[in-house]
């Protein structure tokens, strides 16, 4: 969370600041502000409250010249969204960006006012601009030199960016906790939290490990441990380009992604379905490794979770694997048994959630058989610290909702149930008839993309309804998990979701002619019983709204809608299912008015606890 952006160079920095920070703005959008120093020293801040596109109009027309600067977009944690609190934060000369929580912030506050120095916000990132200036007053030495002497004292995760006004030449970088890259230019420099915010500047990367602190000056670029000794990273050119982060014909990031879903999917599949079987050679181990795989544990967070639960039905019920899957926040924080043989999956977007992170990390320290990330961001930490990956293709996903990464997430663990089902004696025509499912599923999300008019139509139905109650059975009650997720998440609706066998244990209690209902139905072995929910619903007056196939026998009636969706196998229908339900939210916040890319108190890479 918060969006950081430094730059080094030798022309005016301004205009890439500030370019970088609107595309960094998924990350946090409370608040932003930058400051620059031109060649003489000469300083300027700017700060305000609200999004980028306010800073921007802050400082137009103010002929800010910098030819070192940093930039800055947050997500609050410590202080409220203010000016006063946004960053960059200052201790006379000393100036600071920061993204993470400082743990041990108050008590290094206290210290520090006894020191004598005074305190303008209330955030932790201040503590740190005062920490450096006192280390410098009282040892002097390179802004380096003391950056490595204040990290010990500080306590918690953080990307920081640091310089020093009165010598314009350098920043200095540094990765504990969270993620910061180097984009290298020519005689010129910068870094941010990702590489997304430098494409337009650089095309080749150093991405930062764990530990990592760096000095950047126009032509150089020096990397340390925390022990002050140069380390050795990569520079890696990026195919990544520019324009994909626009939004084309569409008008939010979110539409675009949805309607992007069967182009990520088919790459997703690619090169991974050979001769109708599963090849994840990619991955690097003998089929010895996989064969020992007796359980699976699955750990992530929200939209990430939500797919590890469809995964949790096809990995037991067609890989004969037992597997369970836990909120990563839960999962770190209890005391857990491991199973025998037992992988553990952390499965992310970004790779750089802070829960699943530090899960992921926790594993280690327990007799798992090893871990596998599933994320769609190759150089992301969770990719860098599980044994194996398997990465999503869906290009970058911007919108805060996650969309597109949630089928290829499901894309990627259909295709792991296989090879390991194909391993522990799954049939063949089976594994075929799963393959041709997931080969076609690009298409039939073709054509439940054609149903958008319908769905905007119901949409309509939403506009007043402050509650939504989602049913589903079997592999689909995740699937209405993440349908009233969505509807929460840019809506602002609220919305549960419940197994449908479950609402006569409660939540039947809600059923009026105003609680809309939205069934997920598709025409599977489970459908009779769902019939019998949606009777139990429908007697006592309530409002139904059925995703269901269009072979099924549903009858539109005055309290019953019946959105009909064309014919889908079975094994895919999780993942095709999902795409209306992704629209109804979509057009749902469209009425209502809502900030669909960047939602309210959200964002999108969550990477404090
Ligand atoms: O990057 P991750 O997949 O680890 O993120 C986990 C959640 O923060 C994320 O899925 C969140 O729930 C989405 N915004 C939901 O649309």
């Amino acid at each position: 969370m918060c969006g950081i952006i430094g730059a080094v160079a030798q022309r005016n920095i301004t205009k890439i600041l500030l370019e970088g920070l609107l595309r960094l703005e998924y990350r946090g959008y409370d608040s932003a502000g930058l400051a620059v120093v031109d060649k003489f020293g000469n300083f300027n801040r700017f700060r305000c409250l609200g999004k980028v596109q306010k800073l921007i109009e802050a400082t137009q027309n103010k002929n800010l010249i910098g030819f070192i600067g940093l930039a800055h977009t947050r997500w609050a944690t410590h202080g409220i969204p203010s000016e006063v609190n946004a960053h960059p934060h200052i201790s006379e000369y000393i100036i600071v960006v920061h993204n993470g929580m400082i743990e041990n912030h108050e008590q290094l506050r206290k210290e520090l006012i006894s020191c004598g120095y005074f305190f303008s916000s209330e955030t932790d990132t201040e503590v740190i601009a005062h920490l450096l200036h006192l280390k410098q007053k009282q040892h002097g030495g390179s802004l380096l030199e003391i950056v490595l002497q204040t990290i010990p004292q500080i306590n918690g995760s953080f990307g920081i960016v640091v310089m020093d006004r009165r010598n314009p030449t350098i920043l200095v970088a540094v990765r504990i906790g969270n993620p910061l890259v180097i984009g290298c230019g020519v005689g010129e420099n910068f870094v941010a939290s990702d590489q997304l915010a430098l494409l337009s500047i650089a095309n080749s990367f150093i991405h930062l490990e764990e530990g990592d602190v760096a000095e950047i000056s126009c032509d150089k670029i020096n990397i340390f441990n925390v022990m002050g000794n140069i380390v050795n990273r990569n520079e890696i050119k990026s195919h990544i380009h520019y324009d994909i982060t626009s939004k084309g014909n569409y008008n939010h990031y979110m539409q675009k992604e949805i309607y992007e879903q069967p182009t990520a999917i088919e790459n997703t599949l690619r090169g991974r379905c050979k001769n109708k079987e599963i090849d994840l050679e990619e991955l690097g181990v003998n089929i010895k490794f996989l064969k020992k795989i007796r359980h699976i544990q699955i750990i992530a967070c929200g939209t990430s979770y939500n797919s590890g639960l469809v995964s949790r039905y096809w990995f037991e019920s067609l890989a004969n694997i037992p597997c369970d899957v836990e909120i990563a926040s839960e999962f770190r924080y209890r005391k857990f048994q491991v199973r025998k043989n037992s992988l553990l999956v952390a499965l992310s977007q970004s790779g750089e959630t802070a829960d699943t992170l530090a899960a992921l990390r926790l594993s280690k320290k327990f007799n798992f058989i090893g871990s596998l990330a599933i994320c769609n961001v190759l150089h992301s930490s969770i990719v860098r610290e599980s044994d194996l990956y398997l990465t999503t293709k869906s290009g970058i996903e911007i919108g805060v909702a996650s969309t597109k990464t949630f089928s290829t997430q499901l894309t990627v663990l259909l295709m792991l149930v296989i090879k390991l089902g194909s391993l522990n004696g799954m049939n063949l025509e089976v594994q075929h008839n799963i393959i041709k499912a997931i080969q076609t599923l690009p298409y039939r999300i073709e054509q439940v993309l054609a149903k958008d008019k319908m769905i905007e139509e119901i949409a309509k139905d939403f506009f007043n309804k402050n509650h939504a109650l989602f049913i589903g059975r079997g592999d689909h009650y995740p699937i209405a998990m993440e349908g009233a997720l969505k509807l929460k998440e840019i809506s602002y609706i609220h919305a549960e979701a419940y197994a449908a066998g479950e609402l006569k244990h409660g939540p039947l209690a809600l059923i009026d002619d105003k609680m809309p209902v939205i069934v997920i139905a598709p025409n599977n072995e489970l459908l009779r019983k769902l019939k019998c929910n949606i009777e139990e619903i429908r007697t006592r007056g309530g409002l139904l709204y059925i995703f269901t196939d269009q072979n099924t026998d549903f009858k539109d009636t005055y309290n019953m809608k019946i959105i009909q969706l064309p014919y889908v196998e079975n094994i895919t229908a999780p993942i095709f299912y999902t795409i209306p339900l992704q629209l109804l939210s979509y057009y749902v916040a469209i009425i209502k008015c809502r900030n669909i890319d960047q939602p309210r108190n959200l964002a999108k890479s969550v990477t404090v606890e």
